[in-house]
């Protein structure tokens, strides 16, 4: 029996491959490749180029290979083209899932670790941000993760699968074995753009903001080790596989960090002052956004291994250093 990985070509994905495979467990991926590599697909997976929205394919897959569990990645995921591009979000992200969660009816499979974001919150009420809070999206992007989560619940509700949703807070660092890491294109997130300033590939790093309600005026986030998140994933899978109940999971380390700190933090893993500009505030940032992951240490006992963002950072320049223009295919 096979975990079906959907989207396991991707960044979080392909390192949760890894650690499947790493701890004796049969991986299946789907993923389209619309922003996924296939190198970053572990040698032993079973690797099928298939978009979820199509039930034919998908059917064959969960025949063929028989799938018993399924973690879900597979959707678009940039914010600001998410603001574009509304119905894009729409039609992958919540219309793949609903083929998804049909063909998993049909072969009577019963559970799924689905990736959700902290972009379900929108602006936090407070911090840290307790799974209870408000949830009131600021985007599609977060809209259509906040829909799947609530379709998934419906479906279960009505006998079909138990899930866990997991709702990331910020994804950073690569796998210790160095052969997959970071690489969206465009790239959008902080700490790849502050190693390719680190690395001389871009002139500055831009700073989005420095007149926020924050310690140092940037925007505070909470970094979170991307082998962290994927065992995590692995540790919901067994929760759901012992009878757990479904349910819904912050991921982060618990601590915020700056983007003035994970500049310097950075300038400090490369050995060299990164160059910035402060630069306007980006649309719809947030000035907090800090996770309790309590409730994912005292029900799944997940604890982060790596809470220093130096030894995340490093991980992640590692990759770089070795990888300064991603994978060798888009
Ligand atoms: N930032 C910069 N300069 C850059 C890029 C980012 O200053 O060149 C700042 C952003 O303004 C933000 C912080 O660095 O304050 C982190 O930005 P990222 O783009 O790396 O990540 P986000 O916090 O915007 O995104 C994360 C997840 C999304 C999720 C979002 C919720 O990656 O999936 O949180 O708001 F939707």
């Amino acid at each position: 029996m096979a975990v079906l990985v959907t989207g396991g070509a991707g960044y979080i994905g392909s390192h949760t491959v890894y650690e499947l495979l790493e701890r004796g467990r049969e991986a299946a991926v789907a993923d389209n490749l619309q922003t996924g590599h296939r190198e970053a697909v572990h040698p032993k997976a079973a690797f099928r180029r298939v978009d979820i929205r199509d039930r034919a394919a998908l059917d064959a897959i969960f025949q063929e290979l028989a799938i018993d569990s399924v973690i879900h990645f597979a959707a678009n995921s940039q914010v600001g083209e998410s603001m574009r591009e509304p119905l894009k979000y729409y039609d992958n992200n919540l219309g793949g899932t609903m083929t998804l969660a049909r063909v998993m009816l049909d072969h009577g499979v019963g559970r799924i670790v689905f990736s959700s974001t902290a972009a379900t919150y929108g602006e936090p009420e407070r911090i840290p941000i307790l799974e209870t809070d408000r949830t009131l999206p600021t985007n599609p992007y977060g809209e259509t993760k906040l829909a799947m989560e609530k379709m998934l619940e419906w479906v279960a509700n009505a006998g079909g699968p138990k899930f866990v949703s997991l709702r990331y807070f910020n994804a950073a660092g690569a796998h210790a074995g160095g052969g997959i890491g970071e690489d969206h294109r465009p790239e959008t997130h902080l700490i790849p753009l502050v190693l390719r300033a680190a690395a001389g590939q871009s002139d500055y790093i831009d700073v989005f903001g420095d007149d926020y309600d924050t310690r140092d005026g940037t925007c505070v986030r909470d970094y979170i080790h991307v082998s962290d998140l994927a065992r995590a994933h692995i540790l919901a899978l067994e929760y759901l596989e012992k009878g757990g109940e479904s349910d819904v999971f912050n991921l982060g380390n618990g601590q915020g960090f700056s983007v003035m700190e994970i500049i310097g933090a950075a300038g400090k893993v490369a050995g060299r002052d990164i160059p910035l500009r402060i630069r306007p505030r980006r649309a719809g940032d947030p000035a907090q956004l800090v996770a309790s992951n309590r409730k994912a240490g005292d029900v799944l006992g997940f604890t982060p291994l790596h809470s220093d963002p130096a030894g995340i950072i490093a991980s992640a320049w590692k990759w770089h250093s070795a990888h300064p223009h991603g994978f060798a295919q888009a």
